[in-house]
């Protein structure tokens, strides 16, 4: 069966080229490409005009990739085959450049289904880190929706635009990136009236940023946080609870156990990441109504005031509000881990 052309003038308008990591179709130059060789060796290149890719055991021409499907297998000078695959966005994730962590793929897919992150969703960010998660809500927002990420380090921020950049191929036109504090930013553009349908927080602190929140988004919009810490996850939900402007949070935290396929061993891989961080959702209540109070009863002792506030249990309910990010496990990042990150990403377009 072939297609029927359609008449000039009718159906639908002619889709422009797109660019970046998401499309599908025969290799062009300008793509990355994945090559994995029999080992499972992985090295990604960028086609380019007379380019090669030099391996120790021989040399791979772009030119032999361009105009093939994607999936193809390749040979170089040497007889060694490669898979060539145009990389996924955890592909991408995984090996992307960076200054902050990254919420990984896992986290993300949570993310989009659990704050509900839906096609022309308006979404407000922080922190964007090195933009991980940022382009993955613009993947679901699509070209009807935004995100506005706000980032309070410009190191940060710069690291960020160049990955979200190099994924997409260009500038993404319904994304916007603010340098200052979300609590700040936030309360800001929230002036005259909520703006945003979905919030998403990445940061050590999100207990400070809840009547922020709660004035930018719409009655009914979802608040989700992403920490690494029981104690973040803690003081978060007493935050929550304490502003009387939200429901009650729900919180999780997902593992993948990856497998081994290999003939009659199928089982569980080795090893795992056993731990990445803690979800928490909630959602803005309608202004001028009160949050339904929980009517079940909580365990023996667990919303103690005396217990909640003993010296010793500094940073959970007592009034103590200061906390560091040392205290929270955050190993800060060199000047010279940036320098690195957009020097990598640089000559991975380059490449
Ligand atoms: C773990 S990183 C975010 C990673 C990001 N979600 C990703 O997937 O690449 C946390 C970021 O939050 C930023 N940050 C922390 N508190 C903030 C605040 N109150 N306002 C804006 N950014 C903040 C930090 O500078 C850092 O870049």
């Amino acid at each position: 069966m072939t297609d029927t052309p359609t008449p000039p003038g009718q159906g639908p308008a002619p889709r422009a080229p797109r660019r970046g990591l998401d499309r599908t179709g025969p290799f062009e130059l300008g793509d990355k490409v994945q090559l994995s060789d029999a080992r499972g060796r992985l090295h990604t290149i960028t086609l380019k005009p007379g380019g090669e890719f030099h391996s120790h055991r021989g040399v791979l021409r772009h030119d032999d990739l361009i105009g093939h499907d994607d999936g193809s297998t390749v040979t170089d000078s040497n007889g060694t085959r490669y898979q060539a695959l145009r990389p996924l966005y955890a592909d991408y994730m995984l090996s992307m450049p960076r200054g902050a962590a990254i919420i990984y793929p896992k986290d993300s897919a949570q993310i989009l289904m659990w704050a509900d992150i839906f096609p022309g969703a308006r979404v407000l960010e922080a922190g964007v880190g090195s933009g991980g998660l940022t382009t993955a809500l613009l993947r679901a927002v699509g070209p009807d929706g935004s995100v506005h990420s706000i980032e309070r380090r410009e190191d940060f921020a710069q690291v960020a635009r160049e990955n979200i950049e190099t994924y997409f191929g260009a500038p993404h036109p319904a994304w916007r990136l603010s340098i200052g504090d979300f609590q700040d930013v936030a309360l800001e553009e929230s002036a005259d009236g909520p703006v945003a349908d979905r919030v998403v927080l990445d940061m050590l602190a999100p207990w400070e940023c809840v009547d922020a929140a709660a004035q930018a988004l719409v009655s009914g919009g979802v608040l989700l946080t992403y920490v690494a810490t029981v104690t973040q996850l803690s003081r978060t939900a007493e935050a929550l609870r304490a502003s009387g402007l939200f429901t009650e949070p729900s919180a999780w935290e997902s593992f993948v156990r990856p497998w081994h396929l290999e003939g009659l061993a199928v089982r569980p891989e080795h090893r795992m990441n056993a731990h990445t961080g803690f979800l928490l959702t909630s959602r803005r209540v309608a202004r001028g109504t009160e949050p339904l109070q929980r009517t079940t009863r909580p365990a023996p002792g667990s919303r103690d005031a005396e217990e909640l506030n003993h010296p010793e249990n500094d940073g959970f309910g007592g009034s103590d509000s200061t906390w560091s990010p040392e205290q929270l496990g955050e190993r800060g990042v060199a000047p010279r881990k940036i320098k690195r990150a957009l020097r990598d990403i640089r000559q991975g377009r380059d490449r």
